[in-house]
């Protein structure tokens, strides 16, 4: 599948990682295209990345992601775009307290297929959950059944067995999964590490 990822840190070359790795194609998505010439896949600006992919990712900033993508709504289209994000302040205070990002995301672009995802594990684990010890899960939003089924296909690619996800629902789920990101901080500071998942279990 062709895949666009938005973003050049840390999240993205995880991501880039570990698609490639999978037999997916993957370009970037930059301001500054020019700049990043030590990434595994081509980079371009954000419209022209879009345009490459059927799927696009966004691994920008998260507090910044609404701003960035409004503009480029024509650009995305009906495509289906995941949102990793967790819009928290400098202070990790939630950016949307009475909702999501995912949700803002949704009624910024109601063409695109947002699925909400990967944001409440660590980026190496998102990409290779068998580096935990234990299966672990992982959630999809979304209020469209074709795209979470994309998206579920990708997730699988990356390792996470069908058993290991669990869709929430429509995308106003969203706000449970980035909601979390408060425990997932606490989370952090009390085991100091970022190498932990929840394991939903019956
Ligand atoms: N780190 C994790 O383990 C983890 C886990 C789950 C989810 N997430 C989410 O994944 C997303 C990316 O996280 P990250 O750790 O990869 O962040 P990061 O290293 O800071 O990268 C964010 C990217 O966003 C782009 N960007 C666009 N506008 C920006 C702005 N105004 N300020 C800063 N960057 C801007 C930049 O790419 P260009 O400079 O090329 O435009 C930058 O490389 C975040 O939404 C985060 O909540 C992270």
């Amino acid at each position: 599948m062709d895949i666009t990822i938005l973003g050049t840190g840390h999240m993205a070359r995880t991501l880039a990682g570990g698609l490639l790795g999978t037999g997916h194609s993957v370009v970037f998505g930059s301001r500054t295209p020019e700049r990043h010439t030590d990434l595994p896949a081509p980079v371009a600006t954000h419209a022209v990345a879009i345009a490459h992919g059927s799927v696009v990712i966004s691994a920008l900033a998260a507090a910044h992601s609404l701003e960035i993508l409004t503009p480029l709504a024509d650009a995305i289209g009906d495509r289906v775009l995941i949102d990793i994000g967790n819009a928290v302040d400098e202070r990790f205070d939630l950016i949307y307290p009475d909702s999501s990002l995912g949700e803002r995301l949704q009624q910024a672009l109601p063409d695109a297929r947002i699925v909400k995802t990967l944001n409440t594990v660590g980026g190496p684990i998102g990409v290779d959950p068998t580096l935990l010890s234990a299966p672990t899960t992982v959630f999809l939003s979304g209020d469209d059944a074709d795209a979470k089924a994309t998206v579920s296909g990708i997730l699988r690619d990356l390792g996470w067995a069908d058993a290991q996800q669990i869709d929430l629902g429509g995308i106003t789920t969203a706000r449970a999964v980035e909601h979390y990101f408060l425990l997932f901080a606490a989370l952090m500071g009390a085991l100091r590490s970022p190498q932990f998942n929840l394991a939903i279990t019956r």
